[in-house]
């Protein structure tokens, strides 16, 4: 009962506590394998955000419940959102699943897996399933390690990592599950963050993506501003000072928390990407009321302008809802224009979904399927030739490149520019973790091609 497969559903948070959970699991001797057939444990790390992704995870589970009636010692766990979410309810649907850990609890993991371990190895047969969704002061702090290069089974050392600053979410958008399945909004104390970004510095990481619900509030009830500058701010200004580390990133800030500091940050901090995930939901000032989020379309686009005007080669990405309930035609198209507007280099579109226990959920006026979906796919067209004008307008370019390893092919190499495009690239490995100019000529809508501008490494360090 030694090796451990994690399964991860959903966000970057996700991914992220999937991560620390499993150098937890390593750091007390279990082996993380990138196989799930050939595991003895299987933990799904869950998503509850729509209703696809959880009936995603529960059709997995009851699909792997079968092996466990070959193998009686295999272990199915549930973690994170769903399991918060749907709690000890999940068994009447999956009832051989032997751990439900929700999201203050990825730490116990390990404490678990080795009860049951010795529970096995004493040949005790095992009783009741742990469920544990409990809430827990300071379970913030607990997302930490990462996972060392030696863990990885010979993957190439990692270059970049996500770095939680925060946990929860307190903003209550009408629509959102996150506040019951993350709890509390709660952020780290800075100086561990940085520590924790010096000593992934110190391996060899070259970019961080600062990782909260909310960033733009991170701190806000430990820290103070100084001199008009938030504790957002600060942190990335702190960050900023790391030697080793070339880019940072964040998200995802909400706008009403986007203030002009943070704009600013982007004129004065190099290393900050001129990239910026910032979620408009819609562009109809009704419907956002009704979603319960503070702001206007208006003071949305006067942000967007404003990075613009701070950094004209500013790349935005969004998340918006299609088929909010009482979303009229006329809505749509407010929405619609202010999307096309903003020109989205990247965009996250989702259909509403009912989540149970939000306010939505509980609205009359419901959009019909088939009209979310006419709204998702006019919105795609648009995001579509708005990348492909994107990629046209860097043909030609030399971009700045940071290396991460092979491609899926394992033929060639793979790295992103700072304004987030994928590119794939010819190059030898010892590039692996170094900034490297990349001439574009070749795009598709998704990824960027090129060659390597020879002696002209930026970080030959
Ligand atoms: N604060 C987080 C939001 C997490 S949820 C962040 O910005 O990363 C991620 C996105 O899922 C939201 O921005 C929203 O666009 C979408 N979403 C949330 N609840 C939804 C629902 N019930 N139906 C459809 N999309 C939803
Ligand atoms: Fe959800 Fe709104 Fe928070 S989208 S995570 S309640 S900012």
């Amino acid at each position: 009962m030694n090796r451990v497969h994690i399964k991860t559903y959903g966000c970057q948070m996700n991914e992220r506590d999937s991560e620390a959970v499993a150098a937890m699991l390593r750091a007390r001797g279990y082996r993380i394998v990138g196989s799930e057939s050939e595991c003895d444990v299987l933990l799904l790390n869950t998503c509850s955000v729509r209703e696809a992704a959880e009936q995603k995870a529960i059709g997995k589970a009851a699909n792997i419940a079968h092996r466990k009636k070959k193998n009686p010692d295999f272990v199915l766990g549930i973690l994170g959102c769903m399991a918060q979410n749907r709690g000890a309810d999940l068994l009447d649907q999956l009832p051989d699943v032997d751990l439900i850990v929700g999201t203050q609890k990825f730490h116990q993991v390990p404490d678990f897996l080795d009860n049951l371990r010795a529970a096995r190895e004493a040949g005790v047969p095992i009783g009741e399933t742990i469920v544990d969704i409990g809430e827990e002061a300071g379970s913030q702090n607990t997302i930490k390690d990462h996972l060392a290069p030696e863990d990885c089974d010979g993957a190439p050392p990692q270059v970049n990592a996500f770095v939680s600053i925060q946990q929860g979410c307190n903003m209550d958008c009408a629509f959102c599950i996150v506040p019951k399945t993350r709890g509390d909004e709660r952020s780290r104390p800075m100086d561990d963050i940085v520590a924790e970004c010096r000593a992934l510095a110190a391996r060899g990481v070259k970019e961080v993506t600062l990782l909260g619900q909310i960033v733009t509030s991170y701190g806000r009830r430990d820290y103070t501003h100084t001199d008009g500058v938030s504790p957002f701010v600060q942190l990335i200004e702190r960050v900023h000072e790391i030697d080793g580390i070339e880019r940072i990133r964040f998200t995802s800030p909400h706008p009403r928390g986007f203030k002009e500091d943070l704009a600013a940050a982007y004129g004065r901090l190099p290393k900050l990407c001129e990239y910026v995930h910032l979620p408009m939901q819609s562009g109809s000032n009704r419907i956002l009321k009704a979603m319960n989020r503070p702001y206007s379309r208006e003071r949305y686009k006067e942000i967007v302008d404003s990075l613009r005007a701070v950094r004209p080669d500013m790349y935005f990405s969004t998340d918006i809802i299609v088929g909010f309930p009482g979303e009229t035609d006329e809505e749509f198209e407010q929405t619609r224009e202010l999307f096309e507007a903003c020109n989205y280099d990247m965009a996250y579109i989702f259909k509403y979904s009912i989540r149970s226990g939000t306010p939505a959920a509980g609205m009359g006026d419901q959009i019909p399927d088939e009209v979310k979906e006419h709204r998702n796919q006019v919105l795609l067209d648009i995001l579509r030739k708005n990348s492909e004008r994107r990629n046209a307008a860097l043909l030609g370019t030399v971009e700045e490149v940071l290396v991460e390893g092979p491609d899926k092919t394992g033929l060639r190499f793979t790295g992103r520019t700072r304004g987030n495009r994928v590119c794939i690239f010819d190059a030898n490995p010892r590039l692996i973790g170094q900034l490297v100019p990349l001439k574009i000529d070749r795009a598709s809508v998704s990824t960027l091609y090129g060659e390597l501008v020879l002696g002209g490494v930026f970080d030959a360090a």
